[in-house]
């Protein structure tokens, strides 16, 4: 059962009040904050208060069917877990806990390349259908091998994230607590860390945190906490284009993402070259400031790809009626982060399968209420955009 500290969080903002109590802030901060004014990581979720429900009445709810298929796999209901770095730093059950509550609760785990659990042992975790998020690197051999890790590991999919171009952005959080580079942790950071003796004794005593998945060849920086951004800042190529996009479809040759797409006109171009989905993202508001929230994105983008790719909507959802939102407006399925990550720093794997649990319960107890049996039954219909004053 849930453990008894996360069995108390009756949503996903009290999961988020737990974590940064048991976490230290610089990991905390580091999950909850975004770009510059953070304007893009608050409008993520504020778009979703846009929309209101249409119900249909006198319909028999008796049975929610949520079930459906992405990434060719079938999953029990439409939403899964976006790619997080190094989860060992939030918790010390890492991605083992995170893609064990996945594959309980009947969705897709996805690794991130800078996982702090290497592609081979996340594949062996679970019979769960997983996909890997890649990025193109300078090292182009070392794109091609993760491909192939992927591959071999069993992975279902990729995810080619397009929306850190060799620059990462300005995440002003970190620089308050020091999670900068090269990480200098403030004073304050530091005092806070020591305030979290249970976190710091698991640091001591598990195995060093790393980048498990360049570990045989370790990029400089890759030892300590702001590394992730100094290797991301140094390792991404600003060069890579739609030709890489492209080379790498073929290189994987099954279900395969773009995670970052914007632009209807982009969307199509991902068609072209043979993407099987897209995720509508800004990277939950870590990178460009003033993008555009992915819920806000979607009418357009449906507008111009159809049916020809699988759409997700990541970032900014926080409750099942989210969800149900970017249902009824066309999306196959959402995804994402930090809802599973304050599960995860606020009570380890219970976390995450309490935060599963939480968006599961609320889709489905919408769903009941506003008429919808099943995600067939989810249309445009069921939605309007509130009236303003
Ligand atoms: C991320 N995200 C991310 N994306 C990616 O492609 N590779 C990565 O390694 C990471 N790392 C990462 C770390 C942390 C701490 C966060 C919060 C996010 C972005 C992630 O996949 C997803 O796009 C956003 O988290 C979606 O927004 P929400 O769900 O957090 O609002
Ligand atoms: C982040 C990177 C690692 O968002 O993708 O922190």
């Amino acid at each position: 059962m849930f453990g008894k500290g996360v069995g108390r969080c009756y949503n996903i903002a009290e999961l988020r009040k737990r974590a940064a109590r048991k976490m230290p802030a610089p990991m905390f901060h580091y999950i909850d904050g975004g770009a510059d004014d953070e304007w893009t990581l608050r409008r993520n979720s504020a778009a979703f208060d846009d929309v209101e429900f249409l119900p249909k009445v006198l319909v028999d709810v008796s049975k929610i069917k949520t079930n459906t298929t992405l990434f060719g796999q079938p999953i029990d209901w439409p939403f899964f877990l976006s790619p997080t770095a190094l989860s060992r730093l939030f918790h010390y059950q890492g991605e083992t806990a995170v893609a064990r509550a996945a594959h309980a609760a009947g969705t897709i785990y996805s690794l991130s390349s800078f996982s702090s659990m290497s592609i081979e042992d996340v594949g062996k975790l679970t019979p769960g259908p997983k996909a890997f998020q890649v990025y193109v690197l300078k090292d182009r051999g070392l794109s091609r091998e993760f491909v192939q890790r992927a591959k071999e590991a069993g992975f279902c999919a990729l995810q080619l994230t397009v929306d850190v171009p060799g620059v990462s952005g300005n995440r002003e959080r970190d620089i308050v607590t020091g999670m900068t580079v090269p990480p200098k942790l403030s004073l304050m950071s530091l005092i806070d860390i020591a305030m979290h003796p249970g976190w710091v004794y698991r640091h001591l005593t598990t195995p060093k945190i790393d980048m498990a998945n360049v570990a045989h060849n370790p990029p400089p920086g890759s030892d300590s906490l702001g590394g992730i951004i100094e290797y991301l800042n140094a390792q991404l190529d600003r060069s890579v284009t739609w030709d890489d996009a492209e080379w790498m479809i073929n290189e994987w040759g099954g279900p395969f993402a773009i995670k970052g797409v914007v632009r209807p006109e982009d969307a199509r171009r991902c068609v072209e070259i043979g993407a099987s989905a897209i995720m509508l993202s800004n990277h939950g508001g870590r990178q460009l400031g003033f993008a555009p929230a992915p819920f806000d994105s979607l009418k357009a983008i449906k507008d111009e790809v159809g049916d020809e790719l699988e759409v997700i909507v990541d970032g900014g959802v926080r409750r099942g009626s989210h969800i149900l939102k970017a249902l009824a407006l066309g999306a196959n399925a959402c995804s994402a982060g930090r809802p599973y990550l304050y599960g995860l720093g606020a009570g380890g794997e219970a976390g995450v399968d309490k935060a599963l649990q939480i968006l599961r319960s609320e889709m489905e107890r919408d769903m009941a209420l506003m008429g919808a049996a099943s995600i067939d039954a989810l249309d445009a219909t069921m939605v309007r955009r509130v009236a303003s004053g």
